[in-house]
């Protein structure tokens, strides 16, 4: 074989990064592979605009489904992003025995496993290492590297959007909105941004960090996502006197009862690596059984990032055109036989200490109502501020860490905290995780 042909559905940044990582690299990749992978067809929506790669050797077209038709072409590389004209293409691919390489991590977390299902039927390979924290290739970390242990939890920062917003927010002031309009400009959000402030995208690629971690079927309805829109200014700098830092995580963990499945703010000690990974850059801790805690860090999102992980895939299907299917890693690192049925656990019975604001009128005795709720409820104070008033007799701020307690008992004291009369507005709760 001199040359595997590759049809590109979709040439914006991904694909345009893919086509430049592939061309500049050709001669390593070839010495790595053993014959030349070449762009030979590509699609997109409008072909008179201005590319960021070379697109002169390659046939472009406006009909996707004309490269997943097409004969010539071996592996279809997805890129159009999204679950319903991205899901018909790949499945045409398949169905034409292609394989297929994909950056769509909302196709696979919510299409996975009739995806896989259907490729193990057509004998064909479907991958997708940049669905996942971009340019770290934490899939292959898991599914090969870590496959010796039994992965007790990951954590990770897995949206670089939302971790840029945080970092701006506690580095330089800045607003909300202003951040999300600039990581719009740079191409990191998605189409529709609010997959990236409320955590949905974060949540379809934990959905697949979870999966090939514990061998369980990918279950995005299960997970439980919460944005970072309510994370505020004196919230950021709260957090920094008492010792941390608020990332947006994505937290997989295994308890005897079952799976946790989460995405939300979560306040962190400033000495873990973790709190210290900034701007667009992702990062995920790893807890093996056999190898301890490991993290991988690096670029989540951006052109050539992604086609690293892009262009990889595209290397391990050649290395592996030849294989028996059988043979092939499966999809989800466990035997799609072997998956286990343990339940996803609803957000109000998890057990983590909590950060709560609290605004109270500067009254005698509030600070006391506050501490007797949270006690009748067995809930332990481990640390709290109270914040001069600005002018006397106006608001103050009461900042709480607790010890760990059972969300649904959190939920029913904060309910009780809000209806003191002393309580201004809401409380606000954030979530720690100490990452020990
Ligand atoms: N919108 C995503 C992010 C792009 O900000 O991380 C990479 O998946």
């Amino acid at each position: 074989m001199d040359s595997v042909r590759v049809g590109l559905l979709g040439l914006g940044t991904v694909g345009g990064g893919t086509v430049n990582v592939l061309t500049r690299n050709a001669e390593e990749i070839t010495r790595r592979v053993g014959c030349a992978i070449k762009v030979t067809h590509a699609s997109a929506k409008d072909l008179s605009r201005e590319r960021i790669c070379d697109i002169s050797a390659i046939e472009l077209t406006t009909d996707s489904f004309a490269i997943v038709n097409n004969d010539e072409i071996d592996v279809v590389v997805e890129l159009i992003g999204g679950d319903t004209l991205a899901k018909d293409l790949v499945i045409a691919a398949i169905n034409n025995g292609k394989h297929v390489v994909t950056a769509n991590k909302a196709l696979i977390a919510l299409h996975g496993t009739e995806i896989f299902a259907l490729a193990q039927e057509k004998g064909v390979m479907v991958l997708f290492e940049a669905a996942v924290a971009g340019g770290i290739p934490i899939i292959k970390a898991i599914r090969e590297g870590l496959s010796a242990n039994k992965i007790e939890w990951l954590a990770g920062i897995i949206n670089g959007t939302g971790n840029f917003i945080l970092t701006e927010m506690r580095d330089k002031g800045r607003d909300f909105a202003d951040v999300l309009a600039e990581a719009q400009a740079l191409g990191y959000a998605e189409a529709d941004p609010t997959f990236d402030i409320e955590g949905i995208d974060a949540g379809h690629k934990l959905t697949i960090l979870a999966s090939i971690a514990f061998g369980i079927p990918l279950q995005f309805e299960r997970l439980y996502h919460e944005g970072i829109t309510e994370i505020s200014q004196e919230d950021v700098q709260y957090a920094e006197e008492l010792g941390y830092r608020i990332k947006h995580l994505g937290i997989a963990r295994k308890t005897p009862a079952g799976i946790e499945l989460r995405v939300h703010p979560a306040l962190i000690p400033e000495k873990r690596l973790l709190a210290n990974v900034d701007g667009v850059l992702n990062a995920v801790v790893v807890q093996g059984d056999a190898v301890g805690p490991s993290l991988y860090y690096g670029p989540g999102a951006g052109a050539e990032p992604t086609a690293s992980a892009v262009v990889a895939d595209l290397i391990d299907v050649v290395r592996n055109i030849n294989c028996e299917p059988q043979h092939l890693i499966p999809h989800l690192s466990f035997q799609s036989s072997s998956l286990s049925q343990e339940p996803i656990l609803a957000i109000d019975s998890i057990v983590v200490p909590y950060y709560l604001r609290i605004t109270v009128a500067d009254n005698l005795g509030v600070l006391a109502d506050v501490t007797n709720i949270l006690s009748s409820q067995g809930i332990n104070i481990e640390a709290l501020i109270q914040k001069e008033p600005r002018k006397a007799g106006t608001a103050v701020d009461v900042i709480i860490i607790t010890s760990k307690a059972l969300e649904s008992k959190l939920d029913h004291s904060i309910a009780e905290i809000e209806n003191l009369d002393t309580v201004i507005g809401n409380v606000n709760r954030i979530r720690l995780e100490t990452l020990g």
